[in-house]
């Protein structure tokens, strides 16, 4: 069966587009979009050479998905792709990755990113470019809750899946928790409490808090 993860990143990605899987490892969501039939290309690419390797004997058979070894989105050409999948990796890196190749991100028309934290960085990056997140979804896979950002340019507005996710309400309270531990550390140290981020984490909290005691699930997204 295939992972809830994976799936709900591919359940993104339009027929007939031509994907790239940026640091693609195994090459499972590669796989994943070749057997489906849903992409008619796919650039699988990895910046290590040890998962280049497992990517490359994972793939050959499959004849729609061509293996490039490289950092990020330099490999490839402006208009070689509709659509590029960021997944797996930190919102920091994945936000170097798109600032680092403008021509190529938007020649795109479609990002499907899933950053494994610091999601609100890749908002804040979306909320400066030419894209704008058109739905979101919830993943839950190994007891971990996953986000998934799918952003397009001009895109019609509708419902984000996430909003009507199963997984919503148990996703904001571990959010929660886990920034009121954060706050916890913070107030330890009174530079931390006059900082900036203390601000921000008080005000993402008071935000969760409302939400919860609103019992809505017509949330913003954190
Ligand atoms: C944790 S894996 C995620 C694999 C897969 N995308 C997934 O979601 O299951 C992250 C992969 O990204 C690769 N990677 C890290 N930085 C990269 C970069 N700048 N360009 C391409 N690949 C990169 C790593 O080598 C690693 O295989």
């Amino acid at each position: 069966m295939t992972d809830s993860r994976i799936n709900a990143i591919k359940n993104f990605v339009r027929a007939g587009s031509r994907v790239a899987d940026i640091g693609a490892d195994h090459g499972y969501l590669s796989i994943e979009l070749a057997t489906s039939g849903l992409a008619t290309k796919i650039i699988a690419t990895e910046k290590n050479i040890h998962p280049f390797e497992a990517l490359s004997k994972n793939i050959s058979g499959f004849k729609q998905i061509e293996a490039r070894l490289g950092d990020g989105l330099k490999i490839l050409s402006a208009g070689e792709v509709d659509t590029i999948c960021i997944a797996g990796m930190g919102g920091a890196l994945i936000e170097k990755i798109l600032s680092e190749s403008p021509e190529v991100v938007n020649s795109a028309r479609q990002l499907i990113l899933q950053p494994m934290n610091g999601a609100k960085k890749i908002r804040t990056w979306l909320a400066e470019s030419d894209f704008e997140i058109s739905d979101e979804d919830l993943a839950e896979s190994g007891g971990i809750i996953y986000e998934i950002l799918c952003a397009e340019k001009n895109p019609i507005k509708k419902t984000f899946k996430r909003e009507k996710s199963p997984l919503l309400w148990k996703f904001l309270n571990q959010r929660l928790e886990k920034l009121k531990k954060v706050r916890n550390e913070m107030e330890k140290s009174s530079t931390a409490i006059n900082s900036e981020k203390y601000s921000a984490l008080q005000a993402e909290i008071d935000a969760l808090d409302k939400n919860h005691s609103c019992h809505s699930n017509s949330i913003s997204p954190i």
